[in-house]
């Protein structure tokens, strides 16, 4: 392993095969994004717009980087079938609180892969009026990619593979992970 398991997580030398990133070096990736958003955002209130959960970890830390007056609202997406998520049709299971008109609207991604969910998602949301909308991505994917999104913040590129941890998940599992790490062949099955 390049990058040694923090000490305390010993216990998940079989599952982790490699930390891509450490906790050290997200925490200080997310400090830049939020200077960036907080020189940016002077005097505009921005509205950070997250999907639950694995956005959780980010925006929160992403938040607390934020040195202005900022909002905070989450949406909750399901998939119909298969099908639909293949084509990023995906159902509001939990909408937003806030209204959008005249919001400057930041919505903040843990990953982008093929993009068609957060397509889908933008769409709702500009139907809604918001002054502007950005997007702030902590992983890009850029192999994966199938539709054009405008990314006005992104965190790091992601090679093309299934990584763990910082709010992603497997199976529900290793969301609670401050670092990000690729999974052993054997666990993805
Ligand atoms: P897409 O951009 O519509 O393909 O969907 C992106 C979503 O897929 C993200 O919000 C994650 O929930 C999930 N995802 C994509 N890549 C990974 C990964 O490497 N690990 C965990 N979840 C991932
Ligand atoms: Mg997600």
């Amino acid at each position: 392993m390049t990058r040694p398991l923090p000490e305390g997580y010993a216990w998940l030398s079989d599952e982790i095969q490699e930390v891509l990133f450490s906790a050290e070096m997200l925490q200080r990736r997310v400090a830049e994004l939020g200077s960036a958003i907080s020189i940016d955002y002077a005097g505009r209130n921005p509205l950070l717009v997250g999907v639950l959960k694995g956005v959780l970890p980010f925006m929160a830390d992403l938040l607390r980087a934020i040195t202005i007056h900022v909002e905070v609202d989450f949406i909750a997406v399901s998939s119909y079938t298969p099908e639909a998520r293949e084509r990023g049709i995906v159902r509001l299971v939990k909408d937003l609180e806030m209204p959008l008109a005249g919001r400057h609207v930041l919505f903040v991604e843990d990953v982008i892969d093929t993009g068609l969910t957060l397509s889908y998602l933008l769409r709702n949301l500009r139907a809604r009026q918001p002054a502007s909308l950005e997007v702030c991505a902590l992983f890009d994917k850029p192999a994966h990619r199938l539709i054009g999104i405008p990314l006005k913040y992104k965190g790091f590129d992601l090679p093309d593979r299934f990584v763990v941890g910082y709010g992603l998940d497997y199976h529900e599992r290793y969301r609670n992970l401050p670092f990000v790490a690729l999974l052993r062949a054997q666990v993805l099955g």
